[in-house]
């Protein structure tokens, strides 16, 4: 009997777009009364990436695609897909990968993608991992004709001046080039595990620049989602014999890398915590971990309830807090931290969030800063936890390739980034405020797509955007 070999398919390459202005998180505090320490350790924020007054999400993602094109010597005849996934769209109808292809076919000329077909995708910060998902199908059924896919996360996290929020804002694109042999990192096959809810932890209702936001309920709801993500992650691992068990081992153990959805970098760091406990605590080695702790995990009144009667439950969330913050600072969460985290979290640090686009950029900061320690990365399995809002999560993990230097060895996010111009805080309210017409830009562009004509004198041109490429 033939059995068909399923290609092997996962991320060649990857090109990141992150606009030049920036917000210092020192000025920030000052000028809201937070303390600094606050924002550097308890949120871990000491840069924010602000949209310039001529940039957007359309922008940023054709970008990150020319840059990824060029790097690659691609013509678009080699791309059959390309997707944008976003939760900063800019028209209820029309997509915003149709915008990047006007730009793109600025530089490889009219019509050069009309072969190519994609959408734009919506689900807070989760709809790049389902476009890549849908993407690597597309190529395992064969149905790419031998094309490669373009999948964009590009996105502006604006919250409202004054808000918890104002500290977790970024912007910024990463383009991801999905074809089979991929030089950079494979995705394990049918292991791949999604959870979807309806919530209102976050949201932006039509017409609202700004999200609304719970804030400890999107936290939470995050870890919850991940985990149970992660938990049919674990059961397809295990029974398709991609991962085995022995005797006292968690499947974290098999697990070289961690990448996560990253609001900012502390979440990173509270989600690797939330899932190693879970993982860790039936197993031999939870004796010495709360040893370590110096007290015993605390349980919910209710261990069955929801997450509404779990947050109402104001003892054991005191206690459970204090437990969190005892098992960071144990041996045994170190050490995983160090090792599978830490370098993941270094780009969020000086962006800060990019929602649908910052667990790639994490990825992207963990290739780097490993190469850049001479790890030897081939062969490692990076685990990723996706999660969007409203909600829905995301578990799924790819082995690096043997190629992979070839494309790690340039990586250099300082230089990627380009010069930064710092903003006061003046010349950031006004931009919050949108008190700029987009023709007062900041930086003048260079080497770059921005907009150029929004709207028209006449009704039938309300909503156009003209972008053009300055060089
Ligand atoms: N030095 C060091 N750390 C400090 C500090 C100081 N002087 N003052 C406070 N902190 C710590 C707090 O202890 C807390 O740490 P912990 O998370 O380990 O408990 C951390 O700073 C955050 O402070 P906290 O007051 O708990 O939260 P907040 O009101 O600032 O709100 C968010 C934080 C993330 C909830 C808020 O920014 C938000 O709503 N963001 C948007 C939504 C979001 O990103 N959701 C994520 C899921 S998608």
């Amino acid at each position: 009997m033939w059995f068909p070999v399923m290609p092997i398919v996962g991320i060649d390459d990857l090109a990141i777009y992150v606009p030049k202005l920036y917000l210092d998180y020192k000025d920030f505090a000052e000028a809201r009364g937070i303390n600094p320490q606050k924002l550097e350790y308890g949120i871990g924020i000491k840069k924010m990436a602000i949209a310039d007054t001529n940039q957007d999400s359309a922008c940023m993602a054709a970008n990150a695609c020319l840059k990824l094109m060029q790097r690659n010597h691609l013509h678009p005849e080699d791309i059959g897909r390309v997707y944008v996934a976003t939760e900063s769209s800019l028209d209820e109808s029309k997509a915003m990968n149709s915008f990047v292809i006007g730009m793109l076919e600025q530089i490889y000329g009219e019509g050069s993608f009309e072969h190519a077909g994609g959408i734009e995708c919506k689900f807070a910060c989760v709809s790049g991992s389902y476009a890549l998902y849908d993407n690597a199908n597309w190529i395992r059924a064969e149905e790419n004709n031998g094309k490669a896919a373009v999948v964009i996360v590009s996105d502006i996290a604006k919250y409202d001046i004054g808000s918890s929020g104002e500290y977790t804002q970024g912007a910024g694109a990463v383009a991801l080039l999905i074809r089979e042999n991929p030089r950079l990192m494979a995705f394990d096959q049918k292991v791949a595990s999604t959870t979807i809810k309806n919530e209102y932890d976050f949201y932006r209702p039509f017409g609202k620049e700004t999200p609304l936001v719970n804030g400890s309920y999107s936290n939470l709801l995050y870890l919850i989602s991940v985990r149970k993500a992660f938990d049919s992650y674990k059961e397809k691992a295990i029974k398709s014999g991609l991962i085995k068990l022995k005797d006292g081992e968690s499947i974290t153990d098999h697990i070289d890398f961690f990448a996560v959805h990253l609001p900012y970098r502390k979440m990173g760091e509270k989600a690797l915590a939330y899932l190693l406990r879970h993982e860790w605590r039936h197993l031999p080695r939870w004796k010495y971990v709360t040893k370590e702790v110096g007290m015993q995990e605390p349980q919910p009144k209710d261990a069955r309830g929801t997450i509404e009667s779990i947050l109402a439950d104001t003892e054991f969330m005191k206690a459970d807090e204090q437990f969190r913050r005892g098992f960071m600072q144990t041996s045994f969460y170190n050490e995983v931290y160090e090792n599978k985290m830490a370098t993941s979290l270094e780009a969020s640090a000086i962006i800060g969030n990019l929602y649908t686009a910052s667990m790639y950029m994490g990825l992207r900061s963990l290739l780097e800063f490993e190469f850049k320690k001479g790890t030897d990365l081939e062969g490692k399995r990076i685990g990723f936890g996706s999660y969007g809002s409203g909600s829905s999560a995301m578990v799924f993990s790819g082995l690096i390739q043997p190629q992979y230097k070839e494309i790690v060895k340039r990586m250099d996010l300082d230089e990627d980034i380009g010069p930064r111009q710092k903003l006061s805080m003046e010349e950031y309210e006004r931009l919050h405020r949108n008190q700029r017409a987009f023709t007062d830009s900041v930086i003048r562009a260079h080497n770059e797509f921005v907009l150029v004509k929004l709207g028209g004198t006449t009704a039938d041109k309300a909503g156009f955007r003209e972008y053009n490429y300055v060089s």
